[in-house]
Parts: structure tokens; sequence; C-alpha cells
């Protein structure tokens, strides 16, 4: 029998248990199109197509030059050094500076659930999405992103997602299809609009009212086409919170969880952002 467990299998547990430690391998040794697999029989490497076989014979990958099988690092054995490889991520230089002088990475991710109207939980580092339609009844884990100190001088906000060019560290599972939407808060923040607590029931009238800015489509374009940014966002007013609703179109299940990463070592040594993004003009 085959096992293998890829990103997917590894983003429910990351969900679940959001504090999950992130440094893992996946991030930083695997070039798309190669994905990174656990095998059953401890086989464990990048690979373009599944590597485990097992039980009677053992897993390999066919790729030239693929990563596994590696030995567990002991602790006085530091992991094999991995050549030729760019020291950080520097993809979303392409849209934002260094400085995050006209870019906001700083998202609080506010997740809320329709079967579950109390449930309450922040992140500053996953996000996760989900819509089950199958049937009559639709199940929700929806998020809310507040974006805090945008300067007083910003114009023409709208919204990016970026993908780092190394790894894997995020999932969609079926769809992908994202729709956001801006929510008016007056001259409150996010937080005291509902009321110290967000969930279901406090951010109900908020949502009610949210402007579209947008769709956006996660699916698996990650695993092959490597560093990427993709915007889809309309432009809108910035002020100095800007939140966002995130709901999952999906004909099926569908769920899309990721890691915001806003500055390097927050996760590894490659990756110095990673997730949404607010961009601007000054
Ligand atoms: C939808 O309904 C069918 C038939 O009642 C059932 O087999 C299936 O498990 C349901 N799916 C979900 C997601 O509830
Ligand atoms: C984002 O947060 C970092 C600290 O985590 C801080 O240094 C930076 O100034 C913040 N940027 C903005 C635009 O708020
Ligand atoms: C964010 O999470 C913290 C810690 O769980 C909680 O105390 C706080 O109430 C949450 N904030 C909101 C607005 O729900
Ligand atoms: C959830 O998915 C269903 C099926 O595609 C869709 O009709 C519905 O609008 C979605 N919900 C949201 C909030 O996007
Ligand atoms: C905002 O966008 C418009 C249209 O693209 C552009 O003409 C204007 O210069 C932008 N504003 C700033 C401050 O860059």
């Amino acid at each position: 029998m085959r096992s293998s467990t890829t990103f997917l299998a590894a983003a429910a547990t990351l969900l679940s248990f959001a504090a999950a430690t992130p440094l893992e391998a996946r991030y930083e040794t695997c070039i798309a199109p190669q994905q990174w697999h656990i095998c059953g029989d401890g086989w464990s490497g990048c690979c373009s197509v599944s590597p485990c076989k097992g039980p009677s014979i053992a897993s390999n990958c066919p790729d030239q030059g693929s990563s596994g099988p590696r030995p567990t690092p002991t602790e006085d054995e530091s992991p094999p050094a991995t050549s030729a490889k760019p020291e950080v991520d520097e993809g979303w230089h392409e849209f934002c500076k260094e400085d995050d002088s006209q870019c906001n990475w700083n998202a609080t991710f506010y997740h809320i659930k329709n079967y579950d109207e109390d449930y309450a939980k922040n992140s500053t580092v996953s996000f996760f999405v989900w819509n089950d339609s199958e049937n009559t009844t639709e199940l929700r884990r929806d998020a809310i992103g507040v974006f805090q100190n945008i300067p007083d001088d910003a114009k023409n906000c709208s919204l990016y997602f970026y993908n780092p060019g190394q790894g894997t560290y995020y999932g969609v599972h079926n769809s992908g299809a994202l729709d956001m939407a801006t929510l008016d808060t007056g001259d409150k923040e996010f937080v005291d609009a509902v009321g110290g607590k967000a969930n279901w029931k406090s951010t109900a009238e908020l949502l009610k009212d949210g402007k579209e800015t947008g769709t956006l489509d996660l699916n698996n374009w990650g695993w092959t086409l490597g560093e990427k940014s993709l915007t889809n966002s309309a432009k809108f007013a910035c002020k100095k919170e800007i939140a966002i609703h995130f709901t999952l179109s999906a004909p099926e299940e569908g769920s899309v969880i990721f890691d915001q990463v806003r500055k390097l070592g927050q996760v590894n040594n490659f990756v110095q952002r990673a997730g949404w993004v607010i961009k601007y003009d000054l």
C-alpha cells in the first residue's frame, strides 16, 4: 500500500493546531514542480511525482538529482548543504521595496465560522478559509484580514498575494477561488467596531455591507510556477486601517491555507515575505 504525506495533509494539521512549527524542510528545499513528500517507509525529500512505494519496494524518486532519501539529522549533524540556492527569496521586490514603504504585510487574520457562531481566533501568521456547500447547508470558515498603520498620504490601495520562489508554504483543497470585500468600520478600528471580539455574530452586520474589491483563484499554480505575485483587486480608498473580508467560493468543499510572512527569519532564512499585502502609492 502506498502512503504519502504531501503538504495538503500537513496543512490540515497546521490549521487545526495553528501553533505547529512552520520551520520545515518543505519551505526551502523543493524547487517547483517538486513537492515535499514523506513516505511510510521513512523516505522524505523533494520529488515531482509520488516517490512512495513499499512496503516491499523501497520508496525512491525518479527525478534527476532528487534530494531524497535523507537521513533525519541528529543534533550534532547539520542537514546536507544544498548548493546553487539563492540566499533569500527576492521575487517580491518586483512590486514592493525592501523598506516596506509602499507595502503593508502586517495583517492580523480574524477567523470566524458560520457553524460555530462564538468561534473567534486570530493570527498574524496563518490564514485559513473553507466553504463546504455540497448540500443545501453552507458551512463556512471566513477570514477578515486587518492591516494597520497605512500612512496618511497613501493613495490607490490594492491587494496582492505573493508566493515565494521555493518550497510549498500554502495549500489548496479543491477550489481556491476567493472573493475579497473591503469593510467600512466608520471612525472605529475593526476590533472596536465588533465589540472587542470577532466572531460570526459580532461581525454579521459589518460583513453585510462589504464592498467587493476583487476575486482571486489561488488554485495550485503556486506548486508549479514558483515565485509569483497575483492581484485582481480594484483600487480602493486607503485609510489608516484596512479590513478585508475573504470568502471562498467552492462548488463542493474547498479550502485555502497559508502562512503569512512579514520578515526574514520568521519561518526560515529564505522566505522574507509571503501572503497578502496591501500595496499603495505615495
Ligand atoms: C450531502 O448529502 C449526501 C446525501 O444525503 C450525503 O451522502 C453527503 O455526505 C452530504 N455531504 C455533506 C458534505 O454533508
Ligand atoms: C510591521 O511590523 C513590523 C514589526 O513586526 C514593524 O517593524 C513594521 O514597522 C510594521 N510595518 C507597518 C507598515 O506597520
Ligand atoms: C484575538 O485573539 C486573542 C487571543 O486569543 C483574544 O484574546 C482576542 O479577544 C482576539 N481578538 C478579537 C478581536 O477577537
Ligand atoms: C460557497 O460556495 C458556494 C458554491 O460555489 C457558493 O454558492 C457560495 O456563494 C460560497 N459562499 C461564499 C460566501 O462565497
Ligand atoms: C493613483 O493612480 C492613478 C491612476 O493609475 C494615477 O494617475 C495616480 O498618479 C496615482 N496616485 C499616486 C499618488 O501615485
